[in-house]
């Protein structure tokens, strides 16, 4: 009785640490305590809830409930470090999907051997609150695990990227849909093992009849939306083993998730509707033809002009995206921030809130590199600042400069609010190529007069203007 008591008040010191640590992933500022509390928080959960437990089984001594625990946290802990050490930033999102896909598979096994251990093979007359409890968990937990195996496949290449599509698809999947909620409602009246079973399998195919379709550039918002399946599924779990905690992380997870995606979704000016049911990036690829046409319009320079320019600015805005990321340049880019600041010209940093492939992408590499916070600022407070300055430098981006988003309404990108950089008074883009970005679309800006392309690596590029600056 007194562990039971304690084990809850363990469990509601954890939920608050959770939530502490939801409050500091906020900022990038706060972001290291609030992992803290975050790892404090599942430590104290494990005790918990598994410490009581074998408490109250008299067979088990104190030593080898402890050591149970402790096994699986040790073991947990260091299949996590290894994977955090080794992980690329740019995998940030596959390694997602993959955890949440083991969320949906935890949220499955653990309904089924509710069930199982509760009632045997038995059907009927069971508590309908607690079987209704175990279906939501055990559905909605099969369909995150098979979506997010599928995000998974295309976001590491193993899956094509390519929405795929054929006739009547979405009737299918309609009528997919209505057979589970039948199945779910024969499985309140009649309680047998089997039809939870089928209600099973049938979300696990539609798990991947529901991602399948989408294109990779919508998969960070996919992959939000499976987080916050998840963390449904486990409060649907949660209530149904009767544990507090997983119901309130549950339901942490799940509206953290779904004000994600809402904020993905804004940001990329789209309605989660049309991403499960659209396909983005697939329209006005560049063709080569067009390609060459363009390039004769094109003013290419080298980083002796770029270092010239830079040298008479008195004020810089720096524009990360993607490219920034797989370059790895966030290091020498504060190289270069520092050697301007030398010079007394101001450097500033402007973050577009979907910049690179998942929510604060490119806060997370500034910081790794030690860029001061109050350098960085988010699109709604510098979008103002462009027309005042003399030299905005676009680095590895190029969809969320686009002016076709506020120009073109043809464009798949209109409405989408994006960095005002062509109102400085020179633009310094440095990519590879003049190819397009995530969204497939040529990007207008390359061929303007006040824009000048620097050609490369954005790591060797920066590296290369640094050095100039330097030996000045
Ligand atoms: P993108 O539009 O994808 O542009 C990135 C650019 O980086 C590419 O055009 C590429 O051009 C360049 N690049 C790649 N590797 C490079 C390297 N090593 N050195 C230099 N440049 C390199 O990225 P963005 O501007 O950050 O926009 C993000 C896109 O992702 C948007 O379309 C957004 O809607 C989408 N998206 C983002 C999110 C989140 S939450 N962040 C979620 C869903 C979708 P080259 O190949 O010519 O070098």
């Amino acid at each position: 009785m007194i562990l039971h008591f304690v084990g809850t008040y363990v469990s509601l010191v954890a939920s608050v640490l959770f939530i502490l640590a939801l409050r500091g992933l906020s900022s990038a500022k706060t972001s290291v305590s609030g992992n803290r509390f975050g790892m404090v928080g599942m430590t104290l959960a494990l005790i918990g809830t598994q410490v009581p437990v074998y408490f109250e089984n008299l067979d088990i001594s104190l030593t080898s409930a402890l050591m149970k625990v402790l096994v699986v946290a040790v073991l947990g802990g260091l299949i996590g470090y290894v994977i955090a050490k080794k992980i690329n930033m740019t995998a940030l999102p596959q390694l997602l999907a993959g955890f949440h896909s083991l969320v949906g598979m935890g949220a499955v096994f653990i309904a089924l051997a509710s069930f199982f251990l509760t009632y045997g093979m038995t059907s009927a007359n069971h508590d309908v609150m607690h079987v209704l409890e175990l279906v939501l968990g055990a559905t909605i937990g099969a369909i995150t695990f098979t979506g997010s195996v599928v995000a998974f496949g295309k976001l590491q290449g193993i899956i094509s990227g390519k929405p795929w599509r054929f006739k009547r698809q979405r009737q299918i999947n309609v009528i997919m849909g209505l057979c589970l909620i039948g199945l779910m409602f024969a499985f309140l009246i009649k309680q047998t093992p089997e039809l939870l079973i089928y209600a099973v399998i049938l979300s696990l195919i539609i798990g991947y009849m529901l991602i399948m379709p989408i294109g990779g550039a919508d998969m960070p918002v996919v992959i939000s939306m499976l987080n916050s399946y998840s963390g449904w599924a486990t409060a649907g779990i949660g209530f149904s083993v009767s544990n507090e905690l997983l119901v309130i992380v549950g339901a942490l997870v799940g509206t953290s998730g779904a004000i994600l995606s809402h904020i993905m979704c804004k940001g990329m000016n789209r309605s989660l509707v049309k991403v499960i049911f659209g396909s983005f990036g697939s329209q006005n690829k560049i063709t080569n033809s067009q390609n060459d046409q363009m390039h004769r319009n094109v003013k290419l320079c080298s980083p002796e002009d770029a270092g010239f320019i830079l040298q008479n600015a008195n004020s810089v805005i720096i524009v990360p995206g993607y490219g920034m990321a797989v370059a790895q340049a966030q290091h020498v880019i504060k190289e270069l921030a520092d050697e301007l600041k030398s010079e007394d010209i101001s450097v500033k940093y402007a973050i577009h809130p979907v910049a690179g492939r998942m929510p604060g992408h490119m806060n997370v590499l500034l910081a790794e590199a030690n860029i001061p916070y109050e350098d960085v600022f988010e699109l709604e407070d510098i979008n103002n600042e462009f027309g005042q300055t003399d030299v905005a430098i676009v680095i590895g981006a190029n969809d969320i400069t686009n002016p076709a988003a506020k120009e073109d309404p043809a464009s798949p990108i209109y409405g989408m609010p994006v960095l005002d950089v062509e109102k400085a008074k020179t633009v310094l883009f440095i990519k590879r190529s003049l190819g397009s970005g995530y969204a497939g679309i040529e990007n207008q800006l390359f061929y303007r007069e006040n824009t000048m392309m620097i050609l490369g690596d954005a790591k060797k590029v920066c590296d290369n203007l640094t050095k100039v600056l330097k030996n000045r």
